[in-house]
């Protein structure tokens, strides 16, 4: 038994996905999540970067106690994931890239997978390695898609504006191929996890019959197996969750809201300076 938090972080609100799905498969454990909005977009940026904000996330949430480390962003994921297990070889660290190439594999008929997510992700090739690791056949094609970040953050979600854009990304993996009667990808991952916000105007894009995945339940079903075989699991019946964030409380609270599901405190959102 272990009362200490599960710690997670991302660039910005994205990762609240993640702890949205690992509340409800683990309502007895506390969370306290860091979203670096100062530093957002994690995606345009270089992998040492990213690894070195990742690091000093990371300190932070390690400083404040925590029992496992969530790095609830893909981006991070690809880039620092061996980094940060190297750095704190006491503590379970879980990314988010193999538990997204697991659910993929798993929903994909075909094998042939879409992955979107941001510039770094998709350069990096992280779930293209994922995948075609549990299934050598797949056929993975990755697409950058990084203007859904800000639309994320912005709560621009819907309407023309969030599917035009989703049409300039995806058009020409979807649409195009299918006028043409050509195969499509049968699975398209969410591969950031700020995507999930975006479901509706990627579907309406991507058209009927293409799955979509994202990590958030799997990873949360990782986390709870992992804190089982730790014997980390905590005894209470209900657990809490703090925030930090790096810029504007105010604004965290408020975008957050959108990605929990529900209120987010202002009291329990403190801001910290890496
Ligand atoms: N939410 C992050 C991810 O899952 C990326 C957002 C960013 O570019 O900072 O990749």
């Amino acid at each position: 038994m272990n009362e200490l938090p599960v710690g997670l972080f991302d660039s910005g609100v994205g990762g609240l996905t993640v702890l949205r799905a690992m509340r409800a498969c683990m309502p007895g454990e506390s969370f306290l999540y860091l979203g670096d909005t100062a530093r957002l977009p994690y995606g345009t940026k270089s992998r040492d970067t990213i690894a070195r904000y990742s690091l000093q996330v990371t300190a932070r949430l390690v400083e404040r106690k925590i029992k496992l480390l969530v790095v609830a962003c893909n981006t991070a994921t690809a880039a620092a994931l061996p980094a940060l297990r190297r750095a704190y070889p006491e503590i379970p660290v879980i990314g988010v890239v193999e538990p997204g190439a697991k659910a993929a594999c798993a929903a994909s008929r075909e094998g042939f997978i879409a992955v979107i997510g941001t510039e770094s992700t998709i350069r990096g090739r992280a779930y293209d390695e994922a995948i075609l690791k549990l299934r050598p056949d797949a056929r993975v094609i990755g697409l950058p898609c990084p203007l859904f970040v800000p639309l994320a953050e912005d709560g621009l979600v819907e309407g023309p504006l969030a599917e035009g854009i989703a049409a300039r990304y995806l058009d020409r993996v979807f649409r195009v191929p299918r006028e043409r009667g050509e195969n499509i990808p049968d699975c398209l991952v969410l591969g950031c996890t700020h995507f999930p916000l975006l479901a509706d105007a990627i579907t309406h894009v991507a058209g009927p019959g293409v799955t979509l995945v994202d990590s958030a339940a799997t990873t949360a079903r990782a986390v709870k197996s992992t804190l089982e075989e730790h014997g980390l699991r905590s005894a209470a019946e209900t657990g809490e969750s703090f925030f930090l964030t790096t810029d504007d409380a105010e604004r965290f609270a408020r975008m957050g809201e959108r990605f929990l599901g529900f209120p987010v405190p202002e009291s329990r959102v403190e801001l910290v300076d890496l």
